[in-house]
């Protein structure tokens, strides 16, 4: 057993976990931080995305003690109060989620995409960028809709700040 000191949606918390504890794990079983899926066991469908220091990670790929000293943020910690960020609105509006199991990991790498990116995205880079997201019941095209209309939103969302 080790405890992970981290801070988590801005909150700063220690968990006692065993060594071999996965970071999804903990953020699920630990902390009742549920919106972060697992979908598969070969690190291949991205529905664990978090950010650890701002960065998009698949978090069940990673030691839960990796993440000690780090900053993480879930899905549940990009919504400010009652207002969505903007590519939570997005995928709403653009209709980019069905079953939604997908959707917490999808939003997660998608703002990682836009930081990275900036105004500079098109298409196929939207496309490219989210092989590591599966998403089963989509066929992916609302969703590459709503990550090109958010990045215009997290623009004008950033402006105003
Ligand atoms: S659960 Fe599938 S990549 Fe992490
Ligand atoms: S919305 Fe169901 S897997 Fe993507």
């Amino acid at each position: 057993m080790s405890t992970v000191k981290l801070t988590v949606n801005g909150k700063a918390v220690a968990v006692d976990v065993e060594d071999r504890t996965l970071l999804v794990h903990l953020l699920r079983d630990h902390l009742n931080l549920t919106g972060t899926h697992v979908g598969c066991d070969t690190s291949q469908c991205g529905a664990c995305v978090v950010h650890i220091d701002g960065k998009a990670v698949k978090s069940c790929t990673m030691l839960a003690g990796q993440a000690d000293g780090a900053s993480v943020t879930t899905i549940e910690g990009i919504a400010k109060g009652d207002e969505l960020h903007p590519m939570q609105a997005a995928f709403r509006d653009n209709h980019g989620l069905q079953c939604g199991y997908c959707t917490p990991g999808m939003i997660m790498s998608a703002i990682d995409i836009v930081h990275r990116h900036g105004g500079q995205l098109d298409e196929a880079t939207v496309r490219h960028e989210l092989e590591g997201n599966i998403c089963r019941c989509t066929g992916y095209h609302n969703i590459v809709k709503a990550v090109l209309d958010a990045a215009g939103r997290m623009k004008v969302s950033q402006a105003a700040e």
